[in-house]
């Protein structure tokens, strides 16, 4: 007789977890299954180790300028092994905490792989033979790195996002294939902490989809950091010897380059397949995304999916907000649809990166008559008193009725002042509301304000 709840999730990272903790506050039964421990990507292999890696970067930065500010702390010396170490802590502590929380809230958690046996059913098989049945199931079995051909990931020299979080050695000299999110934080972590790192990117510029003048501040100074970005770049190939010597080309030009490590980051691939899909009547798209509508429903009723494993924005605060939007569908209450495009984005290279909205091109393209302000941190008291005057927060607004459409950030703690641009586009503030507000002195915070003033006609110091 298989275990029956209200709600059974499949997959213990963001989505899965939100899904439980959510839906269990709700006084839903719910159950999930999980074959690792508990907190996914995000928390084992992703968002939260790669964030502690570049704090142990971060603290090699703020030491090796510490002279210019009075303080004599030596040459600092990085040892992997001791950051591992503290990586480690927190991840476990956070661990411990999500697991504090589903045992507090009664969410019963199945250790082992879980298989779809009969979607219409919600009947799920865990690996040791446990059968559960629920009202609803939610499929939030996340992501893999994805890799590309003649790259198979060894996890010794040919290395994914997983490996590199692991890695305790820093080598000497790295290729990154694709300047995306991942590869430009790693890169700017390898390059920290001491490789001789080299970007390579198909598309013409790293960190595609971020607004052009953002993306610029980082490739600039990247190049200041002795970081080598090749764009237009086609990978076709390596040979093995001593090093690693890989094949590209741009266009009619070819090249070689030799390295000792080769991290493929080219985006990741849904983990829909082996989980009893196929032939469940879930319907899944030609990249292997399970479809849902926007209350997070697949073609099957009762059966949601949330997280990675859908095709929007493969971060997990949107899997925290898919999570709600389900629940909310399965206790039958009112739910507003994510608006995917005012999702705010964070990336940790140095300089950081946030944003949210439309970017000015994707606005111009959409038909807005469209006007930018942009402030550089230069200006700013606080950005030249942390000695990181790179970047600028670049508004991006609809002309004649101000409201802002995007907020765009490069520089000193970026994704911690994204909060205010993502509260100004989700509620369609115009630039004279968020001009009228008061930033303290001497804040990051205030090239907001002086932003979105000089958006209305009149400034202060801009
Ligand atoms: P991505 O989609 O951000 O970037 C992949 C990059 O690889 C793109 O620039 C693409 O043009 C390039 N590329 C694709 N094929 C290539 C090839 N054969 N040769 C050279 N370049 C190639 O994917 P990424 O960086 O792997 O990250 C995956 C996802 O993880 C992100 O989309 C994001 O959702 C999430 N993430 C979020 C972070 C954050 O919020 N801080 C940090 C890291 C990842």
């Amino acid at each position: 007789m298989a275990e029956q709840f209200d709600v059974v999730v499949l997959g213990g990272g963001p989505g899965g977890y939100a899904s439980a903790l959510y839906g269990a506050s709700a006084g839903l039964n719910i159950a999930i299954v999980e074959e690792a421990r508990i907190g996914g990507t995000c928390l084992h292999r992703g968002c939260i180790p790669a964030k502690e890696l570049l704090q142990t970067a971060e603290v090699l930065r703020t030491v090796r300028t510490a002279k210019e500010f009075g303080v004599d702390a030596g040459q600092p010396t990085v040892d992997l092994a001791t950051s591992l170490a503290r990586k480690q802590t927190v991840v476990d502590r956070l661990t411990k905490g999500l697991e504090g929380l589903l045992k507090g809230r009664k969410v019963t958690v199945y250790p082992g792989t879980g298989t779809v046996v009969d979607a219409a059913a919600r009947l799920v098989r865990v690996s040791d033979g446990t059968e559960i049945t629920a009202t609803s199931l939610i499929i939030a079995t996340g992501s893999a790195p994805r890799s590309i051909p003649g790259f198979d990931f060894d996890g010794e020299r040919i290395l994914s996002s997983d490996h590199v979080l692991t890695m305790d050695q820093v080598p000497g000299r790295v290729a990154i294939i694709g300047g995306g999110a991942i590869g430009c934080e790693f890169a700017s972590y390898l390059a920290d902490v001491g490789s001789e790192v080299t970007v390579l990117e198909a598309l013409p510029s790293i960190l595609p989809g971020v607004d052009k003048q953002v993306a610029d501040v980082v490739a600039r100074a990247f190049k200041k950091r002795r970081i080598t970005v090749e764009t237009g770049i086609s990978v076709t190939g390596y040979d093995r010897g001593e090093a690693l010597t890989l094949h590209a080309h741009r266009g009619d030009e070819t090249g070689d380059l030799e390295v000792d490590a080769i991290v493929v980051s080219v985006g990741r691939r849904p983990r829909s397949e082996n989980i009893g899909l196929e032939a469940s009547g879930v319907t899944i798209d030609e990249r292997g995304f399970i479809a849902v509508d926007d209350h997070m429903r697949t073609s099957v009723p009762g059966v949601y999916a949330v997280g990675d494993v859908v095709p929007t924005p493969a971060l997990a605060h949107v899997g925290f907000a898919e999570a709600i939007v389900a629940i909310k569908t399965i206790l039958g209450e009112p739910v507003v649809p994510i608006d995917y495009d005012r999702v705010p984005w964070g990336i940790y290279c140095h300089p950081e990166v946030s944003f949210t909205g439309l970017t000015e091109q994707a606005a111009i393209d959409r038909g807005y008559d469209v006007e930018v302000s942009a402030h550089r941190f230069m200006g700013n008291g606080r950005a030249l008193i942390i000695g990181e005057s790179d970047g600028m927060v670049k508004i991006v607004a609809e002309r004649g009725t101000g409201v802002i459409l995007g907020v765009h950030i490069a520089g000193p703690w970026a994704t911690e002042l994204i909060g205010e641009g993502y509260l100004a586009v989700n509620w369609e503030a115009t630039a004279a509301d968020l001009g009228a507000l008061i930033h303290p002195h001497p804040t990051l915070g205030e090239l907001f304000g002086e932003s979105a003033l000089a958006l209305t006609g009149r400034s202060l110091h801009g």
